[in-house]
C-alpha cells in the first residue's frame, strides 16, 4: 500500500493491543509514528521500534486532558511542524466485576470518564492536528469507534456505546466540512477482536457459532491493516465512510 516516507502518524492508545499492530505497521511503511499513550508504555513501545530500525517517539498523555494534549500539540509542532496522519484509537471500558454495568444502574461519572476519553480525546486530537493538514491540503484522519456503536453494546454498555456512536457523528460532520481541502476523515468499527480489553468478559464458542460468520474472533493485526489502508494514498477518495471488520457479524 502505498506511503510516502516523509509522513509523521500519531496514534492514540498506541501502546495497546491494536494501537501496537498499526504503529508496526505504519512505521514498517516508512513513516516516523508518534505513539502516544497515557503511561510509560508509550516510550518504552516506541524505543522498541526505534531499535527494530524505525522512526518512532513516545508521548505520555491522557487524551482527555485539555492542557495535555495542547502541550503535546505545540511539542510535535515544534518537532515536525505536521502530523499527516492521525488515528484516535485510545479507547476504555468501564464494567463492574468484568460485567457490563446495566444502562439503568450507569453512573454519572462513569458516563463522563468514558465519554472524555473515547469522544472528547478524539475532538482534542483533531482539534489541534487537523487544521495543519487543511494547511498542507492533505491529511489522514481515522476514527476507532465499534460495532457498540452501530447497534448497541451487549458487552460494555451504554457510556461506550454513546461514546462509540458519537465518534461516528463527529467523523462524517468533520468529513463534510475537510474534505475538499484533501483531508479525508473515516471510521473503523471492528467487532469483537481478541484482546487484552475483552479478556475478562471472555467470547464462548457458541456466540462465535451463532453471530460471527467468520467462526471465529477478528486479530488485531486484521483492524491495523484497515487502518494502512484508510492512511494509504491510495484511499484518497475514501472519505466519511465507516469500515466494519466484524467477521460478517453485523451487515449494515
Ligand atoms: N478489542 C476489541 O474487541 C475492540 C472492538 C471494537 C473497538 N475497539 C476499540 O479499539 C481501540 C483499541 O482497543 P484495544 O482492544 O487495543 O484496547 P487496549 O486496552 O489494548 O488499548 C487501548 C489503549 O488506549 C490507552 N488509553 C486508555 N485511556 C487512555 C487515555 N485517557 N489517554 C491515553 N491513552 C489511553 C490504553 O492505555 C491502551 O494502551 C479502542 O478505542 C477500543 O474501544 C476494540
Amino acid at each position: 500500500m502505498g506511503m510516502h516516507d516523509s509522513r509523521v502518524a500519531l496514534v492514540t492508545g498506541g501502546a495497546g493491543s491494536i494501537g501496537r499492530q498499526i504503529c508496526g505497521r505504519l512505521a514498517g511503511a516508512g513513516a516516523h509514528v508518534i505513539v502516544v499513550d497515557q503511561s510509560d508504555r508509550a516510550v518504552a513501545f516506541a524505543a522498541e521500534l526505534e531499535e527494530a530500525g524505525f522512526k518512532a517517539e513516545g508521548m505520555v498523555c491522557d487524551v482527555s486532558d485539555e492542557a495535555a494534549v495542547d502541550l503535546l500539540a505545540d511539542r510535535v509542532k515544534a518537532r515536525h511542524g505536521k502530523v499527516d496522519i492521525l488515528i484516535n484509537n485510545a479507547g476504555i471500558v468501564l464494567r463492574k466485576q468484568g460485567r457490563k454495568v446495566p444502562a439503568l444502574q450507569l453512573g454519572l461519572d462513569d458516563w463522563n470518564r468514558v465519554l472524555a476519553v473515547n469522544l472528547t480525546g478524539a475532538f482534542l486530537f483533531v482539534r489541534a492536528f487537523v487544521p495543519l493538514m487543511v494547511d498542507a491540503r492533505w491529511g489522514r484522519v481515522i476514527n476507532m469507534s465499534s460495532m457498540g456503536g452501530r447497534v448497541g453494546s451487549r458487552i460494555n454498555g451504554m457510556h461506550y456505546s454513546a461514546s462509540k456512536a458519537g465518534l461516528i457523528g463527529m467523523s462524517r460532520t468533520l468529513a463534510l466540512e475537510v474534505s475538499r481541502a484533501g483531508v479525508t476523515v473515516n471510521v473503523i468499527a471492528p467487532g469483537r477482536i481478541a484482546t487484552e480489553m475483552n479478556k475478562s468478559e471472555g467470547t464462548s464458542d457458541q456466540l462465535i457459532d451463532t453471530f460471527i460468520p467468520a467462526g471465529r474472533l477478528g486479530g488485531p493485526e486484521e483492524v491495523a491493516a484497515c487502518a494502512m489502508y484508510l492512511a494509504s494514498d491510495e484511499a484518497s477518495y475514501v472519505t466519511g465512510a465507516i469500515l466494519d471488520v466484524n467477521g460478517g457479524w453485523y451487515m449494515p
